[in-house]
C-alpha cells in the first residue's frame, strides 16, 4: 500500500480561490489543512499498524502450526496443566492413548486422567522422573503402564504458571524387554548345554584315552589266568598221574610230554604279570577316581607338572599319531587348584596340538614350567602351522572354531579360559617365532 499523497498547503491555497487577503479566512483554511494533515498521519499509522499486525499473525500462525506438528509427531504423550492442576493442553498421542477428545479434558483436573493416587505425585512447580502409572481410558478401563516425567512450566512474564508432563507408553518395552530376558535365558541354557556337551566330548577323548590303557592289562591278564588256567589242567592230570601209582619211566615220560618243567618256570613270570597288570589297572582306576571325585569346594595342592604329563600320556594314547614329548618341566611344581578341571584343561590345549599337527611329519609337544614368585608358569609348544594372527584375539570366544561343521564345536579353549579363570589365573596365546603356537598359563603357586 503506498503513502498517500499530502497536498501542499500551498496549492490548497492557490486552487480554492478564497481570497488570501482575508485573515479569518486564513485562519480557518490553516486549521482545516492542519486537521487533513493529522487525518493523513493517522490513515498512514493505521495502514502501518495493519500491516504490521498481520505480519504478527502470520508468524503467529506459523508458529502454532509448528508447535501443533510438533506436538503431532511425538509418539510420546504430553500434558500441560495449569497452577491448579487443571488441564490445558494434550497432545495426540495422549488422545489417542486415552480415546478422549480434547473437549473431554480441557480444564479438567488432572483426576479426570490418573487415578487419585498417582495425580497426588504430580503438582505444579514440582519435578517428578519416571514414575509409573495407568492412565484412565475413555472406555472406563486403563491403558498400558507409562512412564511419566513432570517439570514445571516456566513463563517470563507469570513466573510459573503450571506444569508439563511427559510420558511413555512402557508396556511394549516391558513385553519387548521380557521377550528379549526370555530369549537371552533360552541362549543361556543352550549355551550350558553345548558345554556340557563340550565336556562329555573332552569326557569321551579321556575315557578313549583309559579304554586304550585298560586294554593292553586286561589282555595280558586275560592271555595269562588263560595260559595258567591251561597249566593248571596238565598239573592235575600230572598229580592224578602220579598218585594213580604210575612208574617212575610212565611218570618221567609223562612229565616230558605235558613239559612240567617248563610250565613250572613259566609260573613265576606269569604271576608276576598278572600281577602287575592287575597294578596298572588299579594305578588307572585310582587315576579316574582322582579325576572325578575332586570336591570342588576345596582347592588343593595340584603337582601341575604331573597333571600335564599325565595329559599328555591320555591324548598320545587316544590318537593314532605318534607325538613326541620335549618335557622341560620340573618333577614337582605345585599350584593352588582342582586336578580333575586343570587336567581337562592340559587334554583340551594337548588335543587342539594334535589336530593342528595332523599333517607335520614330526609332531612335538614342548612342556616348560617354573615358579614365579607366587604363581607357576607353564608353558605349552607345539610344533604346528601355529594360529592366523586375525584368529589369535578370537580363539577363546565361545564358538570359535576353524574345524568347519562336524569338526568341532569352538568351546574347548573357552572351556579352557574359564577353568584357569575360575583358578584365579591366566591363559594366553602366541605362536612361536619359528612357527606353532604357544600357550602360557599362570597359575596361583601352590
Ligand atoms: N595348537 C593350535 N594350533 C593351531 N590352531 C589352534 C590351536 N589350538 C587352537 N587352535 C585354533 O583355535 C580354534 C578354537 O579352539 P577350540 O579348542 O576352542 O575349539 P575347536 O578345537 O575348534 O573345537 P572343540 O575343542 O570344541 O572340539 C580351533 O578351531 C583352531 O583354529
Ligand atoms: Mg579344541
Amino acid at each position: 500500500m503506498g503513502e498517500p499523497s499530502q497536498p501542499p498547503a500551498d496549492g490548497l491555497r492557490a486552487g480554492s480561490g478564497i481570497e488570501a487577503s482575508d485573515p479569518e479566512t486564513s485562519a480557518a483554511e490553516a486549521a482545516w489543512i492542519e486537521v487533513i494533515r493529522k487525518m493523513d498521519e493517522v490513515y498512514s499509522d493505521l495502514i502501518r499498524y495493519e500491516v504490521d499486525l498481520e505480519q504478527k499473525n502470520a508468524a503467529l500462525e506459523h508458529a502454532q502450526q509448528f508447535i501443533g506438528s510438533v506436538m503431532a509427531s511425538m509418539s510420546d504423550i504430553l500434558v500441560v496443566c495449569d497452577q491448579k492442576g487443571r488441564i490445558l493442553q494434550v497432545n495426540p498421542a495422549l488422545l489417542s492413548l486415552t480415546e478422549f477428545t480434547f473437549d473431554d479434558l480441557f480444564n479438567q483436573p488432572l483426576t479426570a486422567l490418573l487415578a487419585e493416587e498417582d495425580a497426588q505425585v504430580f503438582r505444579p512447580g514440582g519435578i517428578v522422573s519416571e514414575h509409573e502409572a495407568r492412565l484412565k481410558s475413555k472406555s472406563g478401563g486403563y491403558t498400558d503402564l507409562v512412564a511419566m516425567n513432570c517439570s514445571p512450566r516456566l513463563e517470563r512474564q507469570r513466573g510459573m504458571p503450571g506444569m508439563v508432563i511427559v510420558g511413555r507408553p512402557v508396556g511394549e518395552l516391558r513385553r519387548a524387554y521380557q521377550g528379549l530376558h526370555d530369549a537371552h535365558l533360552d541362549l543361556k541354557r543352550a549355551q550350558l548345554q553345548l558345554v556340557q556337551a563340550e565336556k562329555m566330548a573332552s569326557l569321551g577323548r579321556l575315557v578313549a584315552g583309559v579304554a586304550h590303557e585298560l586294554n593292553n592289562p586286561v589282555s595280558f591278564v586275560y592271555s595269562n589266568v588263560y595260559t595258567l588256567s591251561r597249566y593248571r589242567e596238565k598239573l592235575v592230570r600230572y598229580i592224578d598221574a602220579v598218585h594213580g601209582g604210575m612208574d617212575h619211566a610212565e611218570r618221567e615220560d609223562l612229565r616230558e610230554q605235558l613239559k612240567i618243567d617248563q610250565l613250572l618256570k613259566d609260573f613265576d613270570p606269569l604271576i608276576e604279570g598278572t600281577l602287575e597288570g592287575a597294578l596298572r589297572i588299579t594305578e588307572i582306576v585310582k587315576n579316574l577316581r582322582r579325576l572325578s571325585f575332586v570336591d570342588p569346594t576345596e582347592n588343593q595342592k595340584v603337582n601341575i607338572a604331573e597333571v600335564a604329563r599325565n595329559a599328555m600320556q591320555w591324548v598320545r594314547r587316544s590318537g593314532k599319531q605318534v607325538i613326541a614329548l620335549e618335557d622341560n618341566l620340573p618333577t614337582e611344581l605345585l599350584v593352588e587348584g582342582i586336578e580333575g578341571p586343570l587336567h581337562q584343561v592340559f587334554v583340551n590345549l594337548m588335543q587342539n596340538s594334535v589336530d593342528a599337527m595332523k599333517n607335520v611329519p614330526h609332531p612335538k609337544i614342548a612342556l616348560s614350567g617354573r615358579r614365579l614368585g607366587l604363581q607357576v608358569l607353564v608353558v605349552m609348544r607345539d610344533n604346528g602351522p601355529g594360529i592366523a594372527a586375525e584368529n589369535l584375539s578370537k580363539i577363546f570366544e565361545p564358538f570359535f572354531t576353524t574345524k568347519g561343521v562336524g569338526g568341532g564345536t569352538g568351546l574347548g579353549l573357552w572351556v579352557t579360559w574359564s577353568i584357569i579363570r575360575d583358578h584365579g589365573g591366566k591363559i594366553e596365546v602366541s605362536n612361536s617365532p619359528d612357527g606353532g603356537a604357544a600357550f602360557t598359563i599362570i597359575l596361583p603357586a601352590g
